[in-house]
């Protein structure tokens, strides 16, 4: 049976992608925000998953506005690297898993939660940029990359309740997949950041640290944040936190903190990375 060994969230800053991409990342601007990566690239090398499921968001790069799922599972062979307007990232191009993404499909569209199956998709910074912290900068990724795409770009995303019993069925058809896989689940985007208006720069480290915790030690109460609040708290993109609570669910109750950074600022937002393994 497959399951789940560990789970890795992290914000996805375009910025840390280029930084990485140019060589700056020991720049006095961005060394600690890579220093807080070191340990856990050591734990993924260690950890060695078979298959990532990475939660993330597309950023109108894949999906316009004329098209919208809400929650839509990468089921291809491939996923090219998208041009967002600077050419691609110079990354290696995402190999998928149909096998398993095809078995998640039936079990959790069973399970009631009505995931839009893609054949065909590119990806975005949002799901490049944590590649690039879990793995470096390998010719080719070590492992295929199942890509879970959440709305969190139009109103209305689904609530962090959602999110978190979506994570529960995820891990229930990680389960009963017959193969033996090891499979890394990441959570992304985050933490509070506001891109535009009025607000444009705000970050709040008192919600993101209060966010953290809950996450950790109280998952139902993190769920529990209206909309309303992560607008109020932690900016208009701040929502995409609630990609966190996707990851969170397909981790048994309790979990164990492997690994927490949190640093203020990186581009225009808080940068959070944590490291969660399975308790019970
Ligand atoms: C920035 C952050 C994001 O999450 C994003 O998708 C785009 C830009 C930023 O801080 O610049
Ligand atoms: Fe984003």
């Amino acid at each position: 049976m497959a399951r789940i060994v560990g789970a890795y969230a992290t914000s996805h800053v375009p910025a840390i992608g280029v930084a990485m991409d140019q060589g700056k990342t020991d720049e006095p601007y961005w060394q600690p925000v890579f220093a807080g990566y070191e340990a856990s690239r050591q734990w993924m090398e260690d950890l060695k998953p078979d298959v990532a499921i990475v939660v993330y968001n597309d950023h109108a790069t894949a999906f316009s506005l004329e098209l919208i799922p809400t929650f839509a599972l990468g089921c291809a062979e491939r996923f090219p690297i998208a041009d967002e307007g600077m050419g691609k990232r110079p990354v290696p191009e995402v190999v998928g898993h149909p096998d398993l993404a095809w078995h998640m499909a039936q079990s959790i569209i069973l399970d009631e939660f009505d995931l839009t199956i893609v054949n065909a998709m590119e990806v975005d910074h949002g799901l490049t940029v944590p590649l690039s912290l879990a793995f470096g900068q390998p010719d080719a990724w070590p492992c295929p990359v199942i890509p879970l795409a959440v709305n969190v770009v139009q109103y209305p995303p689904p609530t962090g309740h959602r999110c978190l019993n979506l994570g529960r069925a995820i891990r229930k058809a990680v389960e009963s997949f017959d193969d033996d896989l090891r499979v890394v689940i990441f959570g992304t985007g985050g933490m509070s950041h506001q891109l535009q208006a009025q607000r444009a720069g705000l970050i709040n480290p008192e919600f993101d640290n209060r966010f953290l915790d809950l996450l950790v030690d109280d998952p139902e109460a993190a769920a529990a944040i209206p909309h309303v609040e992560y607008l109020r708290e932690s900016g208009s993109e701040g929502i995409e936190l609630v990609m966190w609570l996707v990851m969170r669910g397909a981790l048994t109750p309790r979990v164990t903190e492997i690994h927490r950074h949190y640093h203020v600022p990186a581009s225009n937002t808080a940068v959070g990375h944590l490291v969660l393994e399975n308790q019970d």
